[in-house]
């Protein structure tokens, strides 16, 4: 079942989270000379139209990415994010947003790889055709856990895995610790950037407990939730758990989520938390 499609979803409050902490991780990774490799599981259409017939019909763009085109605030790590998400507008208008790997391709030198799978039959080859010019490429129609097992370690043993799946079935929460945990034995210096989505707070609890129990050491958490939690009410939050976040991950993400609460929050209940879940 791929009835999933991220266009209705481009640039919500989740997408800003995400987008957020893949951009800090990528700008630390380019911190050192040696070439990394991006890795995207779910990697979906990699550029989306804030106009398009999805994206009106949702407005969802406007709980996040419209909050923030302004932003006039003192963090360099919001204004980072806000910049890059400018780099596919060409005036001051917001018209599109880039999805992980469009963000990936932005910011990552052209010595970097960039390797997504994507299975959806119209957004995959949406994706493959942005790639078509960028030598370090590799954009397959793959299943997400299959590519791991097919592309990772990469030869440059440094890099960030993104896993973003769209958690249609109950199933892939399951699915994606096997498959972390898969991937983590192949290679266990990278950093692994997991987007999960804050629906029922007790299914996350178990979700997260679960990759805990893993016994991977270093998981950072982080958490953004602009509505109070509540069943019934859709997806309230989201957040991103981090294996082998860069060491400054932890201070930037509690200095920026201060200053985006205020902005994206949707609810005096509104709450987030930075979490160290496992040490070194
Ligand atoms: C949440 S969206 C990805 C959004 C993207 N990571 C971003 O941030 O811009 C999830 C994507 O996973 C794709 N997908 C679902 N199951 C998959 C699987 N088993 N393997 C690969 N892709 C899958 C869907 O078609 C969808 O495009």
């Amino acid at each position: 079942m791929l009835s999933y499609r991220h266009s209705y979803h481009a640039g919500n409050h989740a997408d800003v989270i995400k987008h957020l902490v893949q951009i800090c991780i990528l700008n630390y990774l380019k911190r050192k000379e040696k070439p990394f490799c991006y890795h995207d599981t779910h990697a979906g259409a990699g550029l989306y139209s804030l106009h398009s017939e999805h994206a009106q019909k949702t407005a969802e763009y406007q709980t996040g990415i419209g909050k923030l085109w302004n932003y006039q605030g003192s963090n360099a790590d919001i204004q980072a994010y806000v910049n890059t998400i400018r780099l596919v507008n060409d005036n001051d208008d917001l018209a599109f947003y880039p999805g992980s790997p469009k963000i990936a391709d932005l910011l990552c030198r052209a010595t970097d790889t960039i390797q997504a799978t994507e299975l959806h039959p119209s957004d995959h080859p949406i994706l493959a055709s942005q790639f078509q010019r960028r030598r370090h490429s590799r954009i397959e129609k793959m299943d997400a856990w299959a590519g791991l097992r097919a592309m990772l370690p990469p030869l440059s043993k440094r890099g960030l895995v993104l896993i973003d799946p769209p958690y249609e079935l109950k199933t892939e929460y399951q699915d994606l610790i096997k498959g972390l945990q898969q991937a983590y034995q192949r290679f266990p210096q990278g950093t692994y950037a997991i987007w999960y989505p804050v629906i029922e707070r007790q299914a996350v609890e178990s979700f997260i407990d679960a990759i805990v129990d893993t016994q991977i050491r270093n998981q950072l958490r982080i958490e953004y939730c602009p509505q109070p939690d509540a069943e019934g009410f859709g997806m309230t939050g989201s957040g991103m758990l981090v294996i082998n976040p860069p060491f400054t991950l932890k201070q930037d993400m509690e200095n920026c989520l201060k200053q985006l609460s205020p902005l994206l929050s949707q609810s005096p209940l509104a709450h987030w938390q930075v979490t160290q879940l496992v040490d070194e």
